[in-house]
């Protein structure tokens, strides 16, 4: 095929597309096609490496299961995940981020990640869902608002992470239940406070073919530790983000590229005593405060 033949074959596929087919989707099905052709004339594939391509995507699938998403772990290892949730945020906040009377931006978003479970116990402001967990205890607290710093009351915030080891509760097996995760509602003054375990980096699962993506590209699989939090108020834009342990290894080369400055925490060590909500701590434990701002949900 010349050049101009290979020109032709990306219009003959593009002119396949119904014109009558859903506008978005024949927009983003065009891009598609022309960046992939791109690709492949830009590196000028060969037929055993593109075969190669299709095996390690037909792994991808065939890992997958109930539990496990592969294909959501390419996406965020090569962070499209990360970019997709960057432009939805800046597209939802664009009216708080252009409002020159706003006093403080909305909080930044990352990642969901996949061990989300929907449905995590209610529990009253100032409970431990650490208890009895491996880690340190860790004191969290801090206020949600809108974007010109007022109160946001009765404002979900729900919590999850691994324990102290770095293992979420959903990589324990059917009987382990829920653990280290729950949802608590802000105070009238937009206040939360929880007692867990100061978490710790961990590895993305790297025992299928996106580990081996990794390996073969260099890298290393880890997440620096942090806490996952969920903060939705009627009227406000529903955030899903992390707070970051200050001193964790790896916020410098997160394998899924959520770290944000914005949401990196000191956790503040104490020696036994008393702690802020009157608690005495037999052992040495941790605080770690954020306050998150909603953006308001388009009218
Ligand atoms: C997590 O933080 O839970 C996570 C995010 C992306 C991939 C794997 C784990
Ligand atoms: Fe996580």
């Amino acid at each position: 095929m010349t050049q101009h033949q290979t020109a032709d074959l990306t219009q003959a596929v593009l002119d396949r597309i119904d014109p009558n087919a859903d506008p978005r989707f024949t927009q983003i099905l065009t891009a598609v096609v022309q960046h992939a052709h791109a690709l492949i004339r830009e590196v000028d594939l060969k037929p055993d490496e593109w075969m190669s391509a299709i095996q390690f995507l037909t792994r991808v699938g065939q890992t997958c299961d109930d539990k496990r998403q592969e294909f959501i772990l390419l996406s965020d290892t090569l962070g499209i995940s990360m970019l997709v949730v960057a432009l939805e945020q800046a597209r939802r906040s664009a009216a708080a981020l252009a409002d020159a009377t706003a006093t403080q931006k909305p909080t930044e978003a990352t990642v969901q990640g996949p061990f989300y479970w929907e449905g995590s116990p209610v529990l009253p402001l100032g409970s431990d869902i650490g208890e009895g967990m491996p880690g340190e205890p860790a004191y969290y607290s801090g206020r949600v608002t809108d974007t010109h710093g007022r109160a946001l009351a009765n404002c979900c915030v729900d919590v999850w992470s691994g324990d102290g080891e770095g293992v979420y509760d959903m990589q324990l097996g059917d009987e382990a239940g829920m653990r280290l995760r729950a949802r608590f509602y802000t105070d009238e003054q937009g206040g939360y406070r929880f007692w867990s375990i100061k978490p710790t980096y961990y590895p993305v699962p790297a025992d299928g073919p996106v580990g081996d993506m990794l390996r073969a590209m260099g890298r290393h699989p880890n997440r620096p530790g942090h806490v996952h939090m969920m903060v939705y108020a009627k009227g406000h834009v529903p955030l899903t983000t992390h707070l970051f342990a200050a001193d964790s290894p790896y916020l410098d080369s997160d394998a899924v590229f959520g770290v944000r400055d914005s949401l990196i925490v000191p956790y503040d060590k104490h020696a036994p005593g008393t702690a802020p909500d009157g608690r005495v701590m037999k052992q040495a434990y941790h605080t770690a405060h954020y306050d998150f701002a909603l953006a308001p949900a388009a009218a």
